[in-house]
């Protein structure tokens, strides 16, 4: 407060300038404004322990622990860790590479782990490549590691507008070697440059306890796309990613849509630096951040005092097949449940798909085609040059990944 000089005229005495402060009046304004000032101390610091008793009572004991697998690829692709998953017809998304168990798809180089797509043609010739009626069998090869050797099969056939699968990439999962039922996962990744990749990191259920997709769930860590975006918060490009928990009781009864979430990026997209992508798992929640909590993704607490049936409403889903049943009801944890069960780790960098569906509204292909990859490889000169032609660059490149159950 600046102190103001008043002129007062004291009795007896000559006019001379008094502090106005010390006035009766200034004095009386300034204990009031002291104690203003304590009061408001005071209130600060009440908000002050608020705050902090809050943060203590809701920190929660932080989970023990267990480390299961640490793979800084110093070793090479070990395949008593890594399974490599063989298929060509696109698992139910839409996507149109050929997951293959090469070198050229897969490898380590420099202790980083690189899943890189390719185009066809370059491995198989562009004879082959284009050959009307040539039929490619993984499954009387041997090498298809589908249940269903139909998802194994490729080929050129004019008659109905089906080509040989144009891309080729890799899948590689944990399923055979390392589950976990809560507890973290750590993945250090780079993710790939390039028009129409979709780079994921995943969790499946290692058995279908509950049922086929959604009901036993599908953890999505980490989900984006190799494209530049064309806006910022582009939801389907490198400067976007994505977390999802998916679980419901049929595939049109998929709870995930509400469970999903985004963190995007105005510089420094996520192709341009290693960032770990981080699960956190317990009977309370699930949550997935970037580098650090503050950097959280999404975070799903599950029901306290309902279970997922309810909680998720599926009891009142209305559809023409009939009323839902609850794929939950024998579990020990219905509140939890399905992500109460084994789950296995997933890398992949698939290309295209269902992924960019609804968002975008220049795919060069025809989503609602029967044959969408045939326009897409008719298009290969719009996507092909944003494919960098550095490993590195169109790779999504893996640095480390860590599991650990709670124990
Ligand atoms: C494969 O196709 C691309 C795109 O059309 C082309 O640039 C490349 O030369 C082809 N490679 C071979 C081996 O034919
Ligand atoms: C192409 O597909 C049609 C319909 O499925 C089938 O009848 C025909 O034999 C196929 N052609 C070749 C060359 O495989």
């Amino acid at each position: 407060m600046s102190q103001t000089l008043v002129n007062v005229k004291a009795a007896g005495d000559d006019a001379r300038p008094v502090l106005w402060t010390n006035t009766k009046r200034g004095k009386r304004i300034h204990r009031r404004n002291s104690q203003i000032f304590y009061f408001g101390v005071c209130l600060g610091l009440a908000a002050v322990v608020g705050i902090v008793l809050d943060g203590v009572l809701r920190i929660e004991r932080s989970d023990k622990l267990c480390l299961v697998l640490d793979d800084d690829f110093s070793r090479g692709l070990d395949p008593s860790v890594w399974t490599r998953e063989v298929q060509t017809s696109g698992y139910g998304t839409g996507q149109f590479d050929w997951t293959t168990d090469s070198d050229n798809n897969a490898f380590v180089r420099d202790d980083k782990l690189y899943i890189v797509p390719t185009l066809t043609n370059e491995s198989i010739g562009a004879a082959s490549f284009e050959r009307e009626g040539h039929t490619i069998d993984l499954g009387q090869l041997g090498t298809c590691t589908s249940p269903s050797t139909a998802n194994c099969i490729a080929a050129n056939n004019a008659t109905v507008g089906q080509i040989i699968n144009p891309v080729q990439s890799a899948r590689l999962t944990t399923r055979a070697s390392h589950s976990i039922t809560f507890g973290k996962v750590s993945v250090r990744a780079k993710l790939p440059t390039g028009d129409w990749l979709w780079p994921a990191i995943w969790m499946m259920p290692r058995e279908e306890t509950y049922g086929g997709w959604p009901a036993s769930g599908e953890i999505d860590i980490m989900e984006s796309a190799g494209n530049r975006p064309r806006h910022r918060m582009d939801s389907r490009s490198r400067a976007t990613v994505l977390s999802t928990f998916q679980f419901g009781p049929a595939w049109y009864a998929n709870a995930g849509e509400r469970h999903t979430a985004s963190r995007s990026r105005w510089r420094g997209y996520f192709d341009s630096g290693f960032h770990d992508y981080v699960l956190e798992w317990n009977e309370h929640r699930m949550r997935v951040y970037i580098d650090n909590p503050n950097n959280l993704v999404k975070e799903f607490r599950f029901p306290k005092k309902q279970s997922m049936w309810h909680y998720g409403r599926f009891n009142e889903y209305d559809h023409p097949d009939g009323p839902l049943r609850n794929p939950w009801i024998r579990s020990t944890r219905p509140n939890v449940a399905p992500f109460d069960q084994p789950f296995y780790l997933i890398l992949d960098v698939a290309v295209g798909g269902q992924f960019f569906n609804g968002d975008r509204s220049d795919l060069p292909w025809n989503p609602s085609s029967p044959q969408p990859a045939a326009l897409f490889w008719r298009n290969v000169d719009l996507w092909y040059p944003t494919w960098p032609a550095s490993h590195t660059d169109r790779g999504m490149a893996i640095d480390r990944v860590r599991m650990w159950q709670k124990c």
